[in-house]
């Protein structure tokens, strides 16, 4: 098969990480990135540290607004497509990057496959439900990471091409886990070396607005403990923007790789964060979470009892911060077994997908468009 993976942003490029390994086994794949993210420790860094193969091809769209970003990408995507002609599009998450790329994918008739499909937060003022929602719904085959996004994806009437595959965060997580330490600098290590909290903060909801991120930070002022607080670009430029100034007790960090990440996140007493991946992540290395959002649509790890949502409320996120949440004796497996990555490939090769590909080349075969003769 020949594959064309698209991606955008950090997320993305970890969970490429491990599923480019697998696919290439058996398959051709061609790496497209938008370039949505582009600063080197939101990009490049991660393709040196996991060892994915460099973009084939980097659209390089950078930050723009919502609308214009997924149109932009649109508009640099689509030839880029037609000219590669693939078999199959396989998309991640929910970033503009995954919406761009399917919507281009399903313009040109191509079958598109959608990574962790069926997750709802049910907040549709986030760009990031919009996009999930609407990505699911245009997709092919929906890679789910576990039943309770079957049920979600058949409540609106999605029901085939969906399998059950895991998370391939937990893989890459499991495969890194041993690296993990010695990737911490000195320095990191010093910093980790007395108890700690770790926030990260980025989401549009929480980070454009001012009151919600002034109270978040407020509530770790006079905290027990240290907060290391890896900065995304676009959280430092609002902090910057709202003369938001920082109590003592939240250190700030350009943001890390993935390795360093992994290790300060098991080392924490608790994670504060409204990051998708880093909240999975807190539950793999069974770490006490706060949600710092209204709604997540990780309810799996909050049923589980391991992860409390505070959204922007800073008596509640003050409270957790003095005295970390008590955690449930049982971890039950949520998020597969480490295999995801074979499952996901092994559904890209069914008959169904075999059979998808080919009546999609068939239909692309007999159609001319009427712009390309313009
Ligand atoms: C995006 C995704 C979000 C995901 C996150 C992962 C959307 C709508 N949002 O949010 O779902 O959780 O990535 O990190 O796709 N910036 C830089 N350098 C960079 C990248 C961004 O300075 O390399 C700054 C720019 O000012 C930019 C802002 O960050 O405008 C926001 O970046 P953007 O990619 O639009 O959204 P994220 O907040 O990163
Ligand atoms: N991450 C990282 N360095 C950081 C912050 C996060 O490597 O400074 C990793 C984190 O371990 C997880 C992923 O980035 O694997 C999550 O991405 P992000 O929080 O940007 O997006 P989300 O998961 O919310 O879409």
């Amino acid at each position: 098969m020949r594959v064309v993976s698209v991606v955008g942003a950090r997320p993305e490029f970890i969970q490429v990480a491990v599923l480019s390994r697998v696919l290439r086994r058996r398959h051709h794949e061609i790496l497209v990135h938008t370039g949505q993210h582009y600063d080197a420790a939101m990009s490049a860094g991660f393709f040196d540290q996991l060892g994915i193969p460099q973009p084939d091809v980097n659209l390089g769209v950078g930050s723009l607004g919502p609308g214009e970003q997924v149109g932009e990408m649109l508009r640099k995507l689509s030839p880029v497509l037609e000219r590669l002609d693939p078999d199959l599009v396989v998309v991640r998450g929910d970033t503009n990057s995954t919406l761009a790329g399917a919507l281009a994918a399903k313009a040109l008739g191509l079958p598109l496959a959608h990574v962790e499909a069926g997750m709802r937060s049910y907040d549709k003022s986030t760009p990031e439900e919009l996009n999930r929602v609407a990505t699911d719904h245009i997709a092919d085959v929906l890679l789910v990471t576990d039943g309770e996004a079957v049920e979600r994806l058949a409540a609106e009437g999605i029901r085939s091409g969906v399998h059950v595959c895991g998370d391939v965060m937990y893989d890459l997580y499991l495969q890194a886990l041993p690296r993990a330490e010695a990737a911490l600098s000195p320095a990191l290590h010093e910093l980790a070396s007395e108890p700690y909290d770790l926030l990260t903060l980025h989401r549009g909801e929480n980070v454009d607005d001012a009151a919600r991120l002034r109270a978040i930070v407020a509530a770790f002022a006079g905290a027990p403990r240290r907060a290391i607080f890896p900065v995304h670009p676009r959280t430092r430029l609002q902090l910057e923007r709202f003369g938001i100034a920082l109590p003592p007790e939240i250190f700030a960090l350009e943001p890390l790789g993935y390795l360093e990440m992994l290790a300060l996140e098991r080392r924490a007493s608790v994670i504060f964060t409204d990051s998708g991946g880093v909240a999975r992540e807190a539950y793999f290395a069974s770490v006490p979470c706060v949600t710092l959002r209204d709604r997540t649509e990780w309810t799996n790890t909050v049923a589980a009892g391991w992860n409390r949502l505070a959204g922007a409320n800073e008596t509640l996120i003050r409270q957790w911060v003095r005295q970390p949440p008590t955690m449930p004796l049982e971890h039950p497996a949520l998020f597969g077994d480490g295999g995801a990555a074979d499952r996901i490939v092994a559904a890209l090769e069914s008959s169904r997908t075999c059979a998808l590909i080919a009546s999609a080349r068939k239909t692309r075969a007999t159609r001319a468009s009427p712009a390309a003769g313009a």
